[in-house]
């Protein structure tokens, strides 16, 4: 127990960490790529579909009005959990990719012309980069991309540099997949604002681990995931300030982001359901509000500190395995650890430790323009969840221990 986080009990909440992988104890480290889910929110899941269950927004029939009635509360528990100043400046999303590319499509096509700016960094997801880059191709727009150090530090002034006039906006990552690294988004977005830019946050590895409040952080835009909140996969958020939703066009057309359809003329739905086209992932919804409720129980503060003790350990633990090199040592990082060994490959590290019933994600992590700048084909890469502890830490090193034998 700490800080009144109790770990047995967290760990008794998930029901996947009692089945054994390979005859061994489960150790997951992978919930960057994807988060397991607590019982609460699997109970969820089938209560809604055994007892609750209908299209939302259309029928008239008990069903469908209890469907919308805990969509919609879903979104409301979404935006407290974020300080949305509005439920509807909550967006659902597939994911946070969903999200991004909205704003590129719909803020970018209207918004941008030839040779306004986009500021990224150098640590983005795929997810950051490519729909940036689509809308380059389509529009003109310029690319500038904010350095990384070699210890994986973020600069405020290196972007200061790269900003101007012509920034229209800048879109970074709250927490690197990669790295870890924490970006001081208060302050990007306040110096974005200044110069009178946008602001986007890719938060899929920053909600899991920090609290967020939308208004302090003074973003324009915040997107994140479900399944790497302890909820279901398929359902992301984006939150978007009311004045600059109501500006832009819908992302896509169909059911639902109507007011009013003749063969003439199709006027808009007002927010959210504008850009919330089609039958949305209904119980996937109303799963992540049971997420969140589960993680506003514990508490993101307690949860961030238990892995931030995790995260000490490990780094501490891992120094002792010969050949291991962290790759980004930020200071005040959080709960991602990248790595190569001198003797073996990342995939090949993954693979073996495997067979110990060690979960880790190796790879270029949808990093490429990362990997290159550390010129590396590929990392092995373990991410905490607020179930790891430190059994799981001394397993990974003993797993490590075995890939020496084999390879060194
Ligand atoms: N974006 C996820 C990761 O970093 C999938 O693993």
């Amino acid at each position: 127990m700490r800080n009144g986080f109790d770990i047995e009990k967290v760990r008794a909440d998930f029901p996947i960490l009692s089945h054994p992988v390979r005859g061994h104890r489960l150790v997951f480290l992978d919930s960057g790529a994807s988060a397991q889910k607590p019982r609460q929110v699997l109970d969820k899941e089938r209560e809604v579909y055994e007892t609750g269950y209908a299209n939302v927004h259309r029928g008239l029939h008990y069903l469908s009005e209890e469907a919308t009635a805990n969509y919609e509360g879903a979104r409301v528990k979404i935006a407290g959990f974020i300080n949305a100043r509005h439920s509807h400046e909550v967006l659902y999303t597939k994911g946070t990719t969903e999200g991004i590319n909205l704003v590129a499509s719909s803020y970018g096509r209207k918004f941008l012309t030839e040779g306004d700016e986009v500021i990224i960094t150098h640590m983005e997801h795929h997810s950051n980069i490519v729909p940036w880059q689509m809308l380059r191709d389509e529009v003109g727009i310029v690319l500038k991309v904010i350095p990384v150090d070699d210890d994986g530090s973020f600069h405020l002034d290196q972007f200061r540099e790269l900003i101007t006039e012509r920034t229209k906006i800048v879109s970074v990552t709250h927490v690197s997949n990669v790295l870890g690294t924490v970006v001081p988004i208060k302050q990007v977005c306040q110096i974005a604002r200044d110069a009178g830019a946008i602001s986007l946050i890719d938060g899929a590895q920053g909600i899991v681990h920090l609290p967020i409040d939308v208004q302090d952080i003074g973003c324009d835009f915040y997107a994140f995931s479900g399944h790497k909140l302890y909820g279901p996969s398929g359902i992301g958020v984006l939150y978007g300030r009311e004045e600059l939703l109501n500006e832009m066009p819908p992302y896509q057309g169909g059911g639902d982001m109507i007011e009013t359809v003749t063969f003439e003329k199709t006027t808009w739905a007002d927010l959210p359901h504008k850009f919330e086209a089609g039958t949305p992932p209904i119980t996937q919804a109303i799963a992540l509000g049971a997420a969140i409720d589960y993680v506003r129980d514990i508490g993101i503060e307690a949860i961030g500190d238990h892995e931030a003790g995790v995260l000490n350990y490990a780094t501490q633990q891992l120094a002792s395995v010969e050949g291991l090199r962290l790759i980004g040592t930020a200071a005040g990082k959080a709960s991602v650890i990248s790595f190569a060994m001198d003797c073996a490959h990342p995939h090949d590290i993954s693979t073996i430790i495997d067979q110990q019933g060690v979960a880790i994600r190796a790879g270029h992590h949808c990093a490429q323009p990362l990997m290159d700048r550390f010129d590396l084909p590929s990392t092995a890469r373990v991410t905490l969840g607020m179930y790891n502890d430190r059994d799981d830490i001394d397993a990974l090193v003993q797993s490590l221990e075995k890939v020496r034998e084999i390879f060194a």
